[in-house]
């Protein structure tokens, strides 16, 4: 069945992104209903979103035509999920302290769906003590917030406070809505992304990235790992509560928030800051780690002999940090490897499950363009069975396995 999104787009100099982010919805497949606040219809048209939504867009509560047509408690429960995007400081004040004086923010208080918000502001807004103290109250009311981008502002500051990019909003919402319902915070289930989330407590330590091992001063062996999972899955492991330490090879991304990072270059440093950062509660080693490095990396620039014979390298086999940790004395209670495989995907994985000691193996398909890509296709293999997950964005990837690494340690209550 069609899932339906109810976008509430407030007041922001983003909001005209919000027509972005309805085209992308409705590219998954969504059907998508909008709300404008007042100040929002300064900024976008309710025809340009009704043109692309198809649908009516409301913003006054006080128009009886549409309040006989359709209350709006019922607006607000037709919905799978409700989205705020972007979320001024405003709403989000409203929002904290229970407001509702327009249809927005009536609809906000009267649903009983599961809510994601986009803020986007200036950034003195968003670091502003008031802000902040409403984004950790919605949190505790189990209200999702994405993390605001920084970059250069509408105004011209610099810092966090941007609208996320619109494909990553509706990578989250396509998250949020693969969830199963009993996460959700309304159905008496504690939330996932909220301070009660169940990795509160814990510590989670994940490996991304390549490695790079040097040949020469200039010159160095590498893959094309782009550490974009690792980092979802250290984003998505803040969220759920846990003290996180990431520990990345050489990328260019930016540190999610709340997140320790310890930046390495080699296999071998790898394996020194991953075994430095134990305990943990759990590992997950998404890193794409060189399986070799050379003998002896030389101190100068190798040159050319001038007689076309290229000079021979010689590699010896890098550390396996997975495998260092399956015996390791301060095993982690649960260890997650990744596997990168262009075929029989689960067969490779599942003799990687048991050469490592690892409890579960995430296995994916390398031989599209995965690798630097926004989605992955999964399989998680364990001594259990298979679980295949549909192709999804790597960002739903880490949140649902983040899910399940909170279910794996929390205790059993049966
Ligand atoms: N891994 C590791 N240290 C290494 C090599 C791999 O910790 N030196 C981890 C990766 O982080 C990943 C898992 O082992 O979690 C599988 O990595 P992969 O490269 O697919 O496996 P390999 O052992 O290299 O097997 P092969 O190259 O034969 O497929």
């Amino acid at each position: 069945m069609t899932k339906r999104i109810l976008l509430i787009v407030s007041g922001g100099i983003a909001a005209y992104k919000s027509l972005e982010l309805v085209r992308l919805l409705r590219k998954r497949g969504l059907a998508v209903r909008a709300v404008l606040t007042e100040s929002a219809e300064k900024f976008v048209t309710p025809l340009s979103l009704g043109v692309l939504t198809e649908d009516h867009v409301y913003g006054d509560m006080f128009d009886l035509k549409e309040e006989r047509e359709i209350g709006h408690i019922q607006l607000s429960r037709q919905a799978d999920l409700v989205v705020v995007a972007p979320a001024t400081a405003n709403i989000l004040a409203k929002m904290a302290s229970g407001i509702a004086d327009d249809l927005a923010t009536t609809l906000l208080l009267a649903t009983d769906k599961t809510v994601l918000v986009v803020p986007a502001m200036n950034v003195r807004m968003w670091h502003h003590a008031a802000t902040q103290r409403n984004i950790a109250r919605l949190h505790a009311d189990g209200v999702h917030v994405m993390e605001p981008d920084s970059g250069e502002m509408a105004c011209g500051e610099f810092g966090k406070g941007r609208l996320p990019d619109p494909e990553a909003i509706a990578g989250r919402v396509e998250a949020l809505l693969a969830r199963p319902r009993a996460d959700d915070p309304l159905s008496g289930q504690p939330d996932f992304e909220g301070p009660d989330a169940s990795l509160a407590g814990r510590h989670v330590l994940v490996t991304a990235g390549p490695t790079h091992e040097p040949i020469d001063p200039v010159r160095y062996i590498a893959n094309r790992s782009s550490g974009k999972q690792g980092f979802a899955i250290a984003a998505a492991a803040v969220r759920a509560g846990a003290r996180v330490t990431l520990v990345a090879g050489p990328v260019h991304l930016p540190t999610p928030a709340g997140v320790a990072r310890v930046d390495v270059q080699t296999a071998r440093e790898m394996l020194a800051a991953v075994e430095a950062a134990l305990p943990a509660d759990a590992a997950i080693m998404v890193a794409a780690v060189a399986d070799w490095r050379t003998a002896d990396a030389s101190g100068q620039k190798i040159k050319k002999d001038g007689l076309g014979k290229p000079t021979p390298l010689s590699l010896v086999e890098n550390p396996d940090i997975l495998a260092t940790l399956g015996k390791h004395e301060k095993r982690p209670a649960l260890l997650v490897g990744f596997a990168a495989e262009t075929e029989k995907v689960a067969e490779h994985a599942q003799s990687k499950l048991t050469r490592k000691g690892a409890d579960w193996i995430v296995a994916n398909d390398v031989s599209g363009d995965v690798m630097g890509g926004e989605r992955n296709s999964v399989h998680i293999i364990s001594s259990t069975g298979i679980e295949s997950w549909e192709d999804l964005p790597k960002d739903a990837v880490a949140s649902r396995l983040i899910e399940k690494v909170a279910h794996a340690l929390s205790p059993r209550t049966d």
